[in-house]
C-alpha cells in the first residue's frame, strides 16, 4: 500500500506564556542532544569504522581519546548516533515533543506519556523535564524497551522486516542502569519514571498503563511499531498525540502505521514534523 500523502509541515513550537519553563526546557534539549559540543565518536569495531576503531584502541592506553568532529547540521536535524548523546533525535522533534506534551497539559488530556524503544533515554528524559517545568505531578513517564538493542526480524510473521539489520547494532543497545544514570544526570529520576523491560510485545499488552495522553513510538521496525500502536493505541485519550520518529527514514516503519491505520480507519492527518518524524492528534 503507498504510504499517505503527509499534511503541510505544521508548526512543532507554538509560542507559550512560559518564559521560565521554555529556558529551562531549551537548555535541556541542547544537553540532550549535545547540541554545542563537539563530542567524541562512539566507534564501533565491526562495521566501516574499524579503522577508527583500531586507531582508538591504539590511542586509548596512552589516555587518550579519539573524537570525530561531527557536522553541527546533521546532529540538529537527528541524522546520527555515533556520538555521546543522551538521545538520537534532532531539535525539530523535541520541539514537537514539547509542544505535544504541554499541549495535553494546557487542554487536561487525561493520561500518562509513554516512549516505546528509549535508547539512552534522552527523549523519555525530556518528556520528564516538561512535566517538572509544568510542576505535573499526576502522571507517569513510562519507558519501554528491551534494553538491549532491537529484536532479530521474524519474517514469517513481519515480511517488511525480513531484511533488516539492525539487531546487530550493539550501538543501539543501552541497559536500563544507563538509562537511569542518564536521568538521574538531570535530577528527574524519581517514581514518576517508570520502565518496562522486555520486548514490546511481551510488556505492552499486560503494561499496567491505564490511560495514555503522548505515544511516541520510535522502535524502528514494522514489528515494534505495530506492537506498539497495537497494545497502546486503544488507550490513547481523545485529543492526546501519536508521534512517529521513523516513519520518513524506515519504510517498515510507514508500513506499519499505514496499515495500522488503514486497519482501524483512522483518517486523522498525519503531519510532518521533520525530514523522518510524523504525528497526528487523536479526534474519535
Ligand atoms: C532508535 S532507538 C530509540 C531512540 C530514542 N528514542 C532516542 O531518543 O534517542 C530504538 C530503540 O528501540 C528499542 N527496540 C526496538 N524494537 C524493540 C522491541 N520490539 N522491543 C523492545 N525494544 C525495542 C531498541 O532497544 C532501541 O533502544
Amino acid at each position: 500500500m503507498a504510504s499517505e500523502p503527509l499534511a503541510p509541515q505544521s508548526k512543532v513550537m507554538p509560542p507559550t506564556e512560559n518564559p521560565l519553563a521554555d529556558a529551562y526546557l531549551r537548555v535541556c534539549k541542547r544537553c540532550l542532544m549535545r547540541g554545542t559540543y563537539r563530542t567524541p565518536a562512539r566507534v564501533e569495531g565491526r562495521n566501516r569504522w574499524y579503522l577508527y576503531a583500531a586507531a582508538a584502541g591504539l590511542v586509548r592506553p596512552f589516555g587518550f581519546e579519539l573524537v570525530r568532529r561531527i557536522d553541527p547540521k546533521e546532529r540538529d536535524e537527528g541524522r546520527n548516533f555515533t556520538t555521546d548523546a543522551d538521545t538520537m533525535i534532532g531539535s525539530q522533534r523535541l520541539d514537537n515533543l514539547q509542544a505535544c506534551v504541554v499541549d495535553v497539559i494546557r487542554r487536561n488530556v487525561p493520561g500518562d506519556l509513554i516512549e516505546t524503544g528509549v535508547w539512552r533515554g534522552g527523549a523519555s528524559i525530556f518528556m520528564r523535564a516538561v512535566l517538572h517545568a509544568y510542576a505535573i505531578t499526576d502522571r507517569t513517564v513510562w519507558l519501554a524497551d528491551s534494553f538491549q538493542g532491537l529484536p532479530k526480524p521474524d519474517p514469517e510473521r513481519y515480511p517488511a522486516d525480513a531484511h533488516d539489520t539492525l539487531w546487530a547494532a550493539s550501538a543501539l543497545a543501552a541497559s536500563v542502569d544507563e538509562v537511569k544514570a542518564n536521568f538521574s544526570a538531570y535530577g528527574l529520576l524519581d517514581d514518576q519514571v517508570r520502565f518496562l523491560v522486555g520486548w514490546f510485545k511481551d510488556t505492552l499488552p499486560t503494561a499496567p498503563v491505564d490511560r495514555l495522553a503522548v505515544l511516541r513510538l520510535d522502535g524502528d521496525l514494522y514489528e515494534s511499531t505495530m506492537d506498539a500502536l497495537t497494545a497502546l493505541y486503544p488507550r490513547l485519550s481523545v485529543g492526546g498525540y501519536v508521534i512517529v520518529d521513523d516513519y520518513g527514514a524506515m519504510e517498515s516503519c510507514r508500513k506499519a502505521v499505514d496499515d495500522f491505520r488503514a486497519d482501524r480507519g483512522i483518517d486523522d492527518p498525519v503531519e510532518r514534523i521533520d525530514w523522518t518524524g510524523v504525528f497526528w492528534q487523536r479526534s474519535r
